[in-house]
């Protein structure tokens, strides 16, 4: 009776593990033939079983001040570097690496790479996706604006608040959730190859990826880039970005007197650059929003009548934006233009900070004898960045104060860039945000830039799908960023589905 049991639990083991051997062959005809479907489904199904994992390795990344632009921090940036690659290697991608950078100026942060390049049918490779992330992330001053610290990831409302939530740690790690689910269903392949290329200077301009892009690019051979860096146009609306702004972003130096002057003593007779500086300034922008500097419109092109006609369908309430997203008594800009013409098809020019002189508590009557002024513009195609600034840089000096001597310097930049949406990957992006949103993709432009998305269609000669999650109210660069929680997980699906059926 025991032995017979056991017998028959023995016999049961073995044919179980029969069982599970010819179905595994079965499974892998269906996937030879091109049955991409099944992984996808048991893919989505992983990602629904371990979100909670997933949201707790993305709080860990977080956790990490990744700050680009602060010297004091590039060990933290070298730890996210290193965090995202050990992801990656854990979760069977192959090649895994760190690839440091050097720019003209400094040393770079490193990209981060990997691969998984043996997906074929009928003996033909498929075709190759370049996931493209940033692990960086924006300073987090004013700190005492934080409802938490910007640096301890923290759950409230069905949203995480963090520094990078959305821009970019929570969209990168989309991307890497997505390929672990497929790499698990899969039972260690994909359906699709696949590039990654992470990097840690997007929000400094990203020079050395570009420079990497140029001088390496067949090392990054694809066929389509996927990036997740922008935002939905409304909570709810799949949304896929088409076209990004370029920009110049430049500093001012106005330089007056030999030192620091008693204000009372030389007052009067002493050049003031901070005056100065104002009055340059002024003399950019008019109060229609209209910038000043010779021909700098010379290039603009105008959006096609079909896009502006699509701007005009999207669901917007411009009272709402101003009072809920925008938050001031009065919109600016250009007059006659719609805010979607006038933040994704116009170029722009703002004043980010004004460092030196006295800025401490009280009053101290001096004139310094330097200031600064952080000046960007954004650009649209198809204006350059060089002709941009060849044309910014000779406007400003030819505008100089008495007095005073101005140098104009170029910090960074990145050309604007328009994507093509006719091409199947676009088709498999709207396909795979239907199935998880149940409405139809809008095609939209963004404002901001993403400086390598123009060198991997102008360099590497492939369309780019720019697929965000983000919400207009996520706080991108601002106190309190946050990433919807509910985002974050359609967007793993989202991707999930994107890949496979590129794969199909
Ligand atoms: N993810 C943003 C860009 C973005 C956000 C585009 C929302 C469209 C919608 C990116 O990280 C960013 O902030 N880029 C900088 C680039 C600059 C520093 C070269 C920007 O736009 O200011
Ligand atoms: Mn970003
Ligand atoms: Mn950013």
């Amino acid at each position: 009776m025991v032995n017979g049991l056991r017998g028959g639990a023995a016999g049961c083991c073995l044919y179980l593990c029969f069982a599970a051997i010819a179905d595994f062959g079965r499974r892998k005809n269906v996937l030879r033939s091109g049955s991409v479907t099944t992984t996808m489904t048991a893919a989505v199904a992983f990602g629904r079983e371990n979100k909670g994992r997933f949201v707790e390795e993305l709080k860990a990344l977080l956790r990490i001040p990744s700050v680009s632009t602060a010297p004091e921090h590039a060990g933290d940036v070298r730890r996210a570097a290193e965090f995202v690659a050990a992801e990656l290697k854990r979760i069977g991608m192959e090649n895994v690496q760190l690839i440091e950078t050097t720019t003209a100026h400094r040393v770079g942060h490193p990209l981060v790479y990997a691969d998984w390049l043996h997906a074929e049918a009928n003996g033909r490779p498929k075709p190759t996706v370049l996931c493209y992330g940033h692990y960086d992330v924006q300073p987090a001053e004013p700190l005492d604006e934080w409802k938490s610290p910007p640096f301890e990831p923290t759950e409230r409302d069905g949203n995480i608040y963090a520094r990078g939530a959305v821009d970019d740690k929570g969209q990168m790690w989309m991307h890497v959730k997505a390929l672990e689910s497929l790499m698990v269903a899969g039972g260690g392949t994909l359906p699709v190859n696949v590039r990654v290329i992470v990097e840690g200077e997007e929000e400094v301009g990203g020079e050395g990826i570009a420079t990497f892009v140029r001088e390496h690019g067949e090392e990054l051979k694809a066929d389509v880039a996927l990036v997740s860096d922008t935002d939905m146009f409304a909570p709810d609306l799949p949304t896929l970005c088409v076209g990004l702004r370029g920009m110049i972003y430049t500093e001012i130096e106005a330089r007056g007197a030999r030192t620091d002057l008693h204000s009372g003593m030389y007052g009067g007779a002493a050049p003031n650059p901070f005056v100065a500086l104002a009055q340059v300034i002024a003399k950019l922008k008019d109060e229609n929003g209209k910038i000043l500097i010779p021909g700098f419109y010379d290039k603009v092109a105008k959006p096609s009548a079909d896009e502006l006609k699509a701007w005009k369908a999207l669901p917007f309430d411009e009272e709402r934006y101003r009072e809920t997203e925008v938050g001031s008594v009065a919109l600016t800009g250009e007059p006659g233009l719609s805010v979607q013409e006038r933040t994704w098809a116009r170029p722009t020019l703002d004043v980010h900070g004004m460092p030196g002189g006295f800025v401490g508590v009280g009053a101290k009557t001096v004139i310094p004898a330097k200031a600064l002024a952080k000046i960007s513009m954004r650009l649209v195609p198809d204006m350059t960045p060089q002709e941009s600034f060849a044309k910014y840089k000779a406007y400003v000096e030819s505008i100089c104060p008495k007095g005073i001597e101005l140098r104009v310097r170029l910090i960074h930049s990145g050309e604007p860039v328009v994507v093509s949406t006719d091409n199947p990957f676009v088709r498999a992006a709207t396909e795979a945000m239907r199935e998880v949103f149940g409405k139809e993709t809008v095609f939209v432009r963004g404002g901001g830039s993403i400086p390598i998305v123009g060198d991997f269609v102008r360099e590497l000669k492939i369309p780019a799908v720019v697929m965000g999650f983000g919400l207009p109210d996520d706080n991108l660069h601002a106190p309190n960023e946050k990433f919807h929680l509910a985002n974050f997980y359609r967007g793993i699906e989202s991707i999930v589905r994107f890949l496979s059926g590129v794969g199909a």
